[in-house]
């Protein structure tokens, strides 16, 4: 049922490594989740050839700009969640994929804030939002955020986004190399083991958290979705 987009033009912003993490924690909860790879290096869908995909988690890889809605439309209807992991581009690609969400997240580096890729993503909001006469829940979702300093310079930019009026999700995505290492492992977090990965407990924490975080959002804006 919901729609939850990753988009911003920036590249390395995290979409990617967001998008796998929250579907990922879904999955693990027992619902069914499909993934748009619509991210032209197709990441997620050569993770999905690792070993350690769960069967309740569904990828569709071949996206182009005019089967994006049919696609979106399709997986709806049968998965729980449809997480979309945009390429980074201002595209009509990511147009509509923002055009069919219930939320869109805007993975936003929080080191050097990367101000003009978030900006240009939340005008295309609006603009789907004048198009649709609706509003689109969004949010920015601070990424690679450091486990060890919580930097005064981060304050500042969630003081900025809070005073502009842009939400952004409490939980911010911690550079940690357990979320690098799931593209190479394969597998979700909880496969990973502690002699493979450093600081997994704490990796797994963050995921937890912030797909807590997401369905909260989903349920106060009315969109329901059963978890278990
Ligand atoms: N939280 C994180 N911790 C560690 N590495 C990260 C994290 N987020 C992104 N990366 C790394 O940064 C690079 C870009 O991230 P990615 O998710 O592919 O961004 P995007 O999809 O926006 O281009 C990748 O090599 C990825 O492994
Ligand atoms: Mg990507």
């Amino acid at each position: 049922m919901p729609v939850i987009s990753f988009a911003n033009p920036k590249g390395g912003a995290g979409k990617t490594t967001s998008a796998l993490l929250l579907a990922g924690e879904l999955a693990a909860k027992g619902a069914r989740v499909a993934i748009i790879d619509a991210d032209p290096e197709r990441w997620i869908s050569q993770w999905a050839k690792l070993p350690g995909k769960p069967a309740n988690l569904d990828i569709f890889a071949d996206v182009t700009e005019d089967t994006i809605v049919d696609h979106i439309e399709t997986a709806a209807a049968k998965a729980q969640f449809v997480i979309v992991d945009l390429e980074g581009t201002a595209s009509l690609m990511v147009a509509n994929a923002i055009g069919m969400s219930d939320l869109v997240l805007i993975p936003t580096q929080g080191a050097s804030m990367d101000a003009k890729g978030a900006a240009k993503t939340i005008k295309l909001i609006r603009n789907q939002e004048r198009m649709a006469r609706r509003s689109i829940p969004h949010s920015i979702l601070l990424t690679r955020t450091s486990a060890a300093i919580a930097s005064r310079a981060l304050r500042n930019v969630r003081e900025q986004l809070d005073k502009a009026g842009i939400d952004v999700l409490s939980t911010s995505i911690v550079e940690r190399a357990a979320f690098r290492d799931l593209f190479d492992f394969g597998g979700l977090l909880a496969d990973l083991s502690s002699d493979q990965v450093s600081n997994i407990e704490k990796a797994r924490e963050n995921a937890r958290a912030f797909a807590g975080e997401v369905i909260a959002k989903l349920k106060a804006g009315g969109v329901t979705a059963k978890v278990a």
